[in-house]
């Protein structure tokens, strides 16, 4: 008779939506799945396991996630045996848990950002077949030790959680939590075994990592972890996000300057060009001090890539206002620019900001502001045109497989001809063609 034991293999899919934090925290998750017996999958149709991690700066990531949740329905009406887990901020949001679960009742586990570290037992059960929701309100600090996926070439690497900045427009310290920062010997050890598995390039990964430590007694500080981790053997690259342009110190530029592998590119969100509109935004500075820091940085790392975050609409924004911002664009000049409508959040002090701007307007404002940014970073590729750049080779193009891919030290993509047995080395590549997103070149 033949044996008919299940030989399956169970299946975990992840899908990750917004920022690094998520994408990090996404990570952890899916470590501790594969812990539990489940393999890394592409393929809805068959998987074992979704986990949906989510995000909630925004309402339209919000309706994407949720559309997202609708369709698995479909899915785990055709394949009994999936289990689905959705995470992260969306579901950490005060009081919506039970919204989602009445929108969504085929999700097997709910749970928040605080509590990520008790997934293997939240599986367990909803594989016996209990439905689980489990949102901490506070974190527990002790807990937060994210597990790492090994042999990559690059790796987020968290050193600190949460946020105590409080923006009007933002959900992350009201899902995040307070701030918190891990402890550097902590960090070096996570950097270390991550280099002895491959890794050759890491990001530190904070919501404002210019004030990481501020809650140790020894006064250490970010710059001080940067030229610690510049210094760890067979690690090329460090680059680290997001930086709050009122925390960027002299001394942090100046470490970047006097490192090897700190790469030149700070991350530093403008959010708007005007003092009115900043003011309002709680962002504790001025145009004019985001200014002196982009001149202080342009002095000292003259090659370095810029990038910001920048809002159009907050309530209250008039014209002159938005003008402010075409401005500063035009004066920074970024090499990219991730720019937003800006989406109410409930329990934020800007929802309940009168003048909301309509819909509309937002529109045009960000067609308009997305004309200006496009052209400065397509004048920005140019001028790296027929220079050669350290490129740290990533794999095959997604685009364009039979070419490799990699970035400069900026974090500029570029496509060039390779072996692919240059995959995580460091190679030189002449930048030869500027194009929307990437730039074309050739190996030197
Ligand atoms: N609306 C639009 N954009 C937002 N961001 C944060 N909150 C909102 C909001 N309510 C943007 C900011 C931040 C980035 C991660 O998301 O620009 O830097
Ligand atoms: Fe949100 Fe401001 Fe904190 Fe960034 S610094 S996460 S925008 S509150």
């Amino acid at each position: 008779m033949c044996n008919t034991m299940d030989v399956h293999a169970k299946k975990v899919v992840t899908l990750v939506y917004g920022c690094q934090m998520s994408e990090r925290d996404a990570e952890t998750l899916t470590v501790i799945s594969s812990e539990q017996g489940y393999e890394r999958s592409g393929n809805l149709e068959d998987a074992d396991l979704i986990i949906i991690n989510t995000c909630c700066v925004r309402e339209s990531a919000e309706n994407k996630i949720l559309g997202k949740i609708g369709e698995l329905k479909k899915i785990k009406e055709k394949n009994p045996r999936l289990k689905i887990a959705v995470s992260g901020c969306m579901v950490q949001q005060p009081g919506v848990l039970q919204h989602l679960q009445k929108k969504a009742p085929h999700v097997d586990i709910w749970t928040g950002t605080h509590n990520i570290h008790h997934f293997a037992e939240q599986l367990v059960k909803a594989q016996a077949g209990e439905k689980v929701a489990e949102i901490w309100a506070e974190p527990d600090a002790r807990m937060e030790l994210p597990l790492a996926e090994k042999g990559k070439i690059k790796a987020n690497v968290n050193i600190m959680f949460g946020c105590d900045n409080y923006c009007t427009y933002c959900i992350v310290p009201h899902v995040r939590g307070r701030e918190r920062s891990r402890r550097p010997e902590e960090i070096m050890e996570e950097i270390r075994d991550l280099v002895a598995n491959g890794c050759r390039e890491v990001t530190l990964l904070g919501q404002n990592v210019n004030s990481y430590g501020r809650e140790f007694a020894s006064g250490y500080d970010f710059a001080d972890l940067l030229g610690e981790v510049d210094r760890i053997p067979g690690l090329y690259r460090v680059r680290f996000i997001t930086s709050h342009p009122k925390d960027l110190s002299d001394k942090l530029v100046l470490t970047i300057a006097a490192g090897k592998h700190l790469c030149e590119h700070i991350h530093l969100p403008v959010q708007a060009g005007s003092n009115d509109v900043l003011k309002r935004m709680n962002r504790k500075y001025t145009r004019e001090y985001y200014l002196d820091r982009v001149e202080f940085i342009r002095r000292v790392l003259p090659e370095c890539s810029l990038t910001t975050d920048i809002i159009v609409g907050f309530p209250g924004e008039t014209k002159a206002d938005f003008e402010q911002t075409l401005d500063m664009v035009r004066q920074v000049h970024y090499s990219q620019a991730f720019t937003f409508m800006y989406s109410k959040r409930s329990g934020t002090p800007a929802a309940i900001m009168p003048t909301q701007i309509p819909l509309d307007v937002k529109k045009r404002r960000l067609q308009q502001l997305m004309g200006v940014q496009n052209a400065e970073s397509l004048a920005w590729r140019q001028k790296m045109l027929g220079k050669t750049w350290e490129v740290l080779v990533e794999g095959p193009s997604k685009t364009n497989p039979e070419r490799m891919t990699g970035r400069t030290r900026g974090n500029e993509l570029i496509v060039f001809a390779a072996e692919e047995s240059c995959v995580g080395s460091l190679v030189q590549v002449r930048a030869l063609e500027a194009h929307s997103w990437t730039i074309f070149g050739e190996l030197v």
